[in-house]
């Protein structure tokens, strides 16, 4: 839990943040002077401060470097009414670690809130002896992987809560579980409740339990899992499937770990540390009205993005041999090897059903080798084959001199692997893109995700690829 001050004289707008940071899981609290947020800001120990530039008795700018010294050393957003660029610009180089124009959505507070949360953990982390992370059915060395595990670890450090958003058969289930397996719960009871899997009646009273005799057929009194979870870790799985009226019942439980089981008179008490996953997008889904917004800024105090694997192909490889691996240990067959192009092949797909998909298509390829030692592009399934075979044709048009993939030398040494070629093409405007994205949004990974259309890991993994600083843009 964080601890945040916000430093405004509209204290309407105050009572409003010091809602939603509260909504959020965190503490606020705020001054309307700017000479009482200096005093509260040194004897208080805040993470974050907001801080409004034009006070009644002061400039904010002028105060920034002062609340910067203090000794919890919070990073302060600046908020104002009159925004220049220039004002942007010096709160950037004192310090600041971000600049937020009012009028402000609640949107626009929690997204910089929760990077810097995520920053500020990280801290804590790195200063921490390193402790190997357990990972047990987890592979993947490419950056987007990596960086989901480092938001693994970071998640397994926090007791906040966590949000896991991946396309189905991205391994939202298997990181759940690894959180809880690398954090101070492990001992403790992992509750899985699959939202998608119930109807909403049922759902209601398996989450809240309910009392005998509170509909037909309940013969006695039987906790829901959000007690089972008691003192252990929830994991709430395809959360987006919820009815909005279970998501109200549901936030009440997160603000105040308190419930009354179905048709019970008497409210129970639970502590739970939750991680909740989807692949739905609540973000629009939230727009739309069909989520609540106020729970979806509860849930996602950490966010872990699991890529789809056609976002970070170069895993395939290691994924094929890992669950060949599994596979054969699992029949009692000695495992198999691999013909030169079957990986070649299977990249070539889009994998919609993403690792899980992939799965069963080896296990569908081993049992068609039966004896053979090694796999063959000829034991993957024939819907499988098709779409390779249509991906492989490239449409006839006339190319420039940059599209070439040799130098006017048709001998087959001459030919560049089709990644090779693909990425010496699109380096050069790939890199000006983002750089070109960064600029235009002073370093801001929220809207650059916005506008791009990409993922938050994916953004990161690129920026990362082409040596892109996230920071310097002010
Ligand atoms: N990083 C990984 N390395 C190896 N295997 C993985 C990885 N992530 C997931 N898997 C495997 O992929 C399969 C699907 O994983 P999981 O059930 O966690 O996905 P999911 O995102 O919860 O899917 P769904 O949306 O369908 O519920 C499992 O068999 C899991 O063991
Ligand atoms: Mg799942």
């Amino acid at each position: 839990m964080a601890n945040v001050l916000i430093i405004d004289d509209d204290q309407g707008m105050c009572i409003m943040m010091v809602d939603l940071v509260k909504n959020m899981g965190h503490d606020a609290a705020y001054s309307v002077t700017l000479e009482g947020g200096l005093q509260m800001a040194r004897s208080g120990g805040y993470d974050v401060v907001f801080l409004d530039v034009f006070m009644p008795d002061g400039n904010g700018l002028e105060a920034l470097p002062k609340i910067k010294e203090t000794t919890s050393a919070p990073e302060v957003i600046i908020i104002t009414g009159a925004g220049t660029s220039d004002g942007a610009e010096v709160a950037i180089k004192s310090g600041a670690w971000d600049y937020l124009q009012k009028p402000l959505s609640p949107k626009s507070i929690v997204l910089p809130l929760s990077r810097v949360f995520q920053y500020r953990d990280s801290m804590k982390e790195a200063r921490k002896p390193a402790v190997p992370l357990k990972l047990k059915g987890i592979v993947g060395s490419s950056p987007a992987m990596r960086a989901c595990i480092d938001d693994l670890a970071r998640a397994a450090n926090s007791d906040a809560n966590v949000l896991i958003i991946g396309e189905t058969g991205t391994g939202k289930e298997v990181f759940a579980k690894a959180i809880q397996a690398n954090s101070a719960l492990a001992d403790e009871k992992f509750i899985v409740v699959d939202c998608a899997a119930l109807p909403e009646t049922l759902i209601e009273s398996s989450l809240f339990g309910h009392e005998k005799g509170a509909f037909t057929g309940a013969d006695r009194t039987r906790d829901g899992l959000i007690m089972k979870a008691d003192g252990g870790t929830l994991f709430l799985d395809e959360i987006g499937e919820l009815s909005l009226n279970l998501q109200k019942a549901f936030l009440r439980v997160l603000q105040e770990r308190k419930f009354r089981p179905v048709g019970g008179g008497k409210e129970v008490q639970s502590n739970f540390r939750l991680i909740a996953a989807t692949n739905r997008g609540l973000e629009e889904m939230a727009e739309a009205g069909e989520f609540r917004k106020d729970l979806l800024y509860r849930l996602q105090s950490i966010i872990v993005e699991l890529p789809p694997i056609r976002q970070r192909p170069e895993d395939i490889k290691e994924l094929t041999v890992y669950h060949t691996n599994r596979i054969c240990e699992r029949y009692g067959t000695k495992t198999k090897g691999f013909a030169a192009d079957f990986f070649q092949a299977l990249s070539a797909y889009e994998w919609p059903g993403n690792i899980r998909e992939l799965i069963n298509t080896l296990e569908s390829a081993i049992s068609e080798a039966q004896d053979e030692p090694v796999l063959y592009i000829k034991h993957l399934p024939t819907h499988i084959r098709v779409k390779m075979a249509r991906a492989s044709v490239v449409e006839d048009i006339p190319e420039t001199d940059a599209e070439k993939n040799t130098s006017g030398d048709s001998s087959s040494e001459a030919f560049l692997p089709y990644r090779e070629f693909r990425d010496n093409i699109l380096a050069g405007p790939e890199k000006k893109y983002f750089k070109d994205l960064l600029t235009h949004t002073r370093g801001n990974i929220s809207e650059a995700c916005r506008i791009s259309g990409l993922g938050r890991t994916w953004l990161y993994a690129t920026l990362k690829k082409h040596g892109i600083s996230r920071t310097g843009w002010g």
